[in-house]
Formats: structure tokens, C-alpha cells, sequence
């Protein structure tokens, strides 16, 4: 299996959900089962990096995935010098909600491309609505360190898990 060029949003009908395997339970369960529903109900956006060529069934595997929501973030979790310069309201942040790659791919670079693919999507929405951070939700001690290695911060333990963040200027320098 090879991977295409281009991510594009997730459809039930065309891609193979079944067959996505990261590792995670969880995250698996969401492609299959919970990415379609979440998008029908507009509540986040998931993209997918499809194989470059369909299964016997017709569908076209998932090589790697990532979805997003806007959110909001207390203003307290952030460190003083950063909430200090911020109004006394909910911070509007970006929601990395998901991020995966299936495991046949692991180690080759994928995961980089697809956080990068992510983050210059995530750029591109805050040039119309503009959001003060990247947050996302760390499943594992793996999947912080991963993130750690691409400028991501610890901001608070957020239902049992660790909530890291990236600021939209530090996003900002990669790309402009
Ligand atoms: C985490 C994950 C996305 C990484 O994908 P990947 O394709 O294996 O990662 P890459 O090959 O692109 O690695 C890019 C860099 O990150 C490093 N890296 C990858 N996984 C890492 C990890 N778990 N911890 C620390 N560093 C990691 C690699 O060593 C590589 O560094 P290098 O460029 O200096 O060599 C993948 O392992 C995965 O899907 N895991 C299961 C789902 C998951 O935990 N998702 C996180 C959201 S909670």
C-alpha cells in the first residue's frame, strides 16, 4: 500500500474505515465509527490521506487521518505571562482533536506530514476566523513526546489526559 498525494475530507462511501489500524483502540473506533457522524452533525472536520489504489471491495484505505473543531480554552489554564496579556473571556483555540496514522506506515514520516498538513489547514481558517492557539488532548505519554517534538507545550491535565497547546505565532512562523 502506498499513500496519495492529497488529504481530503473524510466519505463513508469512498474510503475503507474498517481497515484503519493506528495502534489505538481508540482512535480507531473514532474513524470507523464516530469521524462521519461528528462531521453530519457539524460539529468537527476530518481529512484523510487515502492509499493510492482501492481494495477489492472498491473503498480506498486510510493511510493517515486528522480531524478538527473550534474550541475554547479557560484563559487560567494558559501560563500568567501568556493570560496576563489576554481579556478576562473564554480563549477561542483550534482543536487537533484526532491525529493518526495507520501502523503499516508507522516511522516513515507520515505522522509528520499529516501534523503538518494539519497545521497549515488550521493557518489557512485563521487568516477568515482567528483562534489564539492549537490545543490538543494526548492519549498517550508516546503521543505527547510526539508532540513535544513540534514546539507543542503542556497547558493542563484535561479529562485524564494531558491538553498541550502550539500558539498561532509560533504556527505563524512555519508557514508565513
Ligand atoms: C504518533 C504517530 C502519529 C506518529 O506517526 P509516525 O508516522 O510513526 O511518525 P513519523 O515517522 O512522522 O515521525 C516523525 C518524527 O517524530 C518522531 N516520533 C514518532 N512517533 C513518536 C513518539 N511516539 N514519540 C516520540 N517521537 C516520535 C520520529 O522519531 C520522527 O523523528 P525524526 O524526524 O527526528 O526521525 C503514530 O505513531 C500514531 O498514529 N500513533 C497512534 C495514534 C496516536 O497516538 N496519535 C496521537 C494523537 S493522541
Amino acid at each position: 500500500m502506498s499513500w496519495s498525494k492529497e488529504f481530503i475530507e473524510l466519505d463513508k462511501a469512498v474510503h475503507d474505515r474498517a481497515s484503519f489500524d493506528c495502534g489505538e483502540e481508540e482512535l480507531n473506533q473514532f474513524i470507523r465509527t464516530q469521524a462521519a457522524k461528528h462531521m453530519n452533525a457539524g460539529i468537527s472536520r476530518t481529512m484523510v490521506l487515502p492509499a493510492s489504489n482501492p481494495l477489492p471491495n472498491k473503498k480506498t484505505p486510510i493511510c493517515a487521518f486528522y480531524s478538527i473543531a473550534p474550541s475554547s480554552i479557560s484563559r487560567e489554564t494558559l501560563p500568567e505571562s501568556r493570560a496576563k496579556k489576554l481579556p478576562k473571556y473564554p480563549v477561542p483555540v483550534f482543536l487537533l482533536a484526532q491525529l493518526a496514522v495507520h501502523q503499516e506506515f508507522h516511522g516513515e514520516g507520515l505522522g509528520k506530514i499529516c501534523l503538518i498538513k494539519a497545521l497549515e489547514y488550521l493557518w489557512e481558517i485563521n487568516a477568515h476566523m482567528r483562534a489564539y492557539a492549537i490545543v490538543v488532548d494526548c492519549l498517550t505519554e508516546s503521543a505527547e513526546r510526539f508532540y513535544a517534538k513540534y514546539g507543542f507545550e503542556v497547558l493542563c491535565q484535561h479529562n485524564g489526559r494531558t491538553r498541550m497547546f502550539i500558539s498561532m505565532k509560533t504556527v505563524e512562523q512555519l508557514f508565513s
